[in-house]
């Protein structure tokens, strides 16, 4: 019988940590989930479904009576995991961005100091390992630290000082002086690059193991954005502005636009492995092409006439079923939202691997003359807003923000932003992990997460570096 270490997640979002701390390998050790605290109601829905409904404590970390139960029922942890909320330390989004009033009001967002509470659960409860998860974002954030000189700290040496104070050794082995490591998600063997701020800190007086990469210019090939390809074509509904306005930017390419709609859709055809999906795609092509042959050559543009043909095609779509067929019941969430035409024909546009400050960057050779008239965005301030990923690369970072837009992760061939389906295996989830929620949940949780696979390395390090303890220290 394994021995088990019991774990307590905090800020657990939909679980990327725990599941991958219980994937964990080794010959006489694992770990169990003793508990795991999300405030969110989606992510603990989620939780409750992998972990079990009693593992989950759901409220705010901040409170009292959270914290009563966490300590009453956490006695004897020997593991606290965890990643606080990250918006406000974000390398991307208002905190770079934003206007000054913004950025006063994320200085001051209590979601600042979370990190306090993860502290003092941990000097509460004295497990022997702690490992603590952040954006990169977080090296650049400062806070007055007092004394004479008031001087600015970096947070997270401010994180490591704390948790030495408590007894916790912080040092990486190998080195003279680190106390955290920044890891690339794509060198542990997960498609997607994504790069977090990891402390793996303990009280057994040893050096944190440090976790050198698996995958890459040294390791075995980086795994890609081809390991969704097997996945059935989706096509998203199209929706139509009543002002007009996301069509109208397109109007003066009309043509054009809607050839290169149509052979995208003719080679999704020509390509598709899915018997059902490739017969209703062949039907859609065939009569939505009728109908494109009678407008295409119209020498001006009229709305009814696109409007006319992008109804045909979603009523196609519906009839068809190509947002949802699908083999089995976890393609559940494998189904696109909603695009204008307009970013529709800009994502078939864009070169697989390619982007808008490239397609609109004359010295570049993804230059578009036809996308760079039709970026519909101010592009003084906002260039990169288009993202096509390529099959033969890992994605670029899985973000929450795409419950907003997914404008940065469009599929590699289908006229679409990526589905949460997709996310969740870009995310090294595993394939029948359900997440709850509508779409926008499920995208939070999935671009919050820590990738289970980089979660079972750290994890299997861990159980690595205790065992060998136990026979040097005699534990
Ligand atoms: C970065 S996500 C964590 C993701 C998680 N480690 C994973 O691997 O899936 C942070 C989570 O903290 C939760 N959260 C934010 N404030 C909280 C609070 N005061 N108490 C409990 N959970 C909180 C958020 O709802 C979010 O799901």
């Amino acid at each position: 019988m394994k021995k088990t270490l019991k774990v307590l997640d905090l800020f657990a979002g939909g679980g990327g940590f725990s599941t991958g701390f219980l994937q964990a390998n080794h010959p006489n050790l694992k770990f169990e989930i003793t508990k795991a605290v999300e405030i969110n109601q989606a992510a603990s829905d989620t939780l409750r479904g992998h972990l079990g409904p009693e593992k989950v404590i759901q409220g705010d970390i901040t409170n009292s009576n959270v914290k009563k139960e966490i300590f009453q029922s956490c006695g004897d942890i020997d593991v606290v995991i965890g990643g606080p909320p990250c918006q406000t330390f974000s390398l991307a989004g208002p905190a770079r961005s934003g206007t000054k009033e913004m950025r006063e009001k994320l200085k001051n967002d209590p979601r600042n100091t979370l990190y306090k509470h993860f502290i003092e659960i941990v000097d509460n409860l004295k497990p022997i390992f702690v490992v603590f998860e952040n954006v990169e974002g977080m090296l650049s954030k400062k806070v007055d630290h007092g004394g004479i000189e008031n001087k600015q700290v970096q947070v997270i040496e401010l994180i490591c000082d704390e948790l030495e104070s408590k007894g916790y050794s912080t040092k990486v082995e190998k080195s003279l002086s680190e106390r955290f490591q920044v890891l690339n998600a794509a060198d542990f063997g997960v498609p997607q690059h994504r790069k977090r701020i990891f402390i793996i800190a303990n009280r057994l007086g040893i050096d944190s193991p440090r976790l050198e990469p698996t995958h890459g210019p040294e390791g075995c090939p980086y795994k890609t954005v081809g390991e969704i390809q097997h996945l059935p074509v989706r096509l998203p509904k199209i929706s139509i502005s009543k002002k007009l306005k996301n069509i109208d930017v397109i109007t003066d390419n009309y043509n054009k636009s809607l050839s290169l709609f149509m052979r995208n859709i003719k080679e999704l055809t020509d390509k598709e492995n899915h018997f059902v999906i490739r017969q209703g795609l062949k039907k859609l092509y065939h009569k939505l092409n009728k109908e494109y042959n009678l407008i295409k050559d119209k020498k001006t543009y009229k709305f009814n006439n696109l409007s006319n043909f992008i109804e045909l095609y979603n009523e196609l779509v519906k009839e068809y079923g190509i947002n949802t067929l699908g083999e089995n019941q976890f393609l559940a969430n494998h189904q696109s939202r909603e695009h204008n035409f307009r970013d529709i024909i800009i994502f078939v546009g864009t070169k697989q691997g390619s982007n808008s400050s490239r397609f609109m960057n004359r010295d570049s050779e993804d230059y578009n003359e036809f996308l760079d008239s039709v970026y519909p965005y101010d592009r003084s301030k906002h260039r990169d807003t288009y993202v096509k990923q390529s099959w033969n690369k890992p994605s670029n970072t899985i973000l929450a923000h795409m419950e907003k837009d997914g404008l940065k992760f469009i599929h590699p061939e289908q006229p679409r932003t990526l589905t949460p389906y997709e996310a969740q295996l870009l995310q090294s989830f595993p394939s029948d992990f359900t997440f709850c929620g509508g779409r926008n949940d499920q995208y939070r949780q999935i671009g919050n997460a820590v990738p289970p696979k980089l979660a079972k390395v750290i994890g299997e390090s861990i159980l690595y570096v205790y065992d060998k303890s136990k026979t040097t220290l005699s534990l």
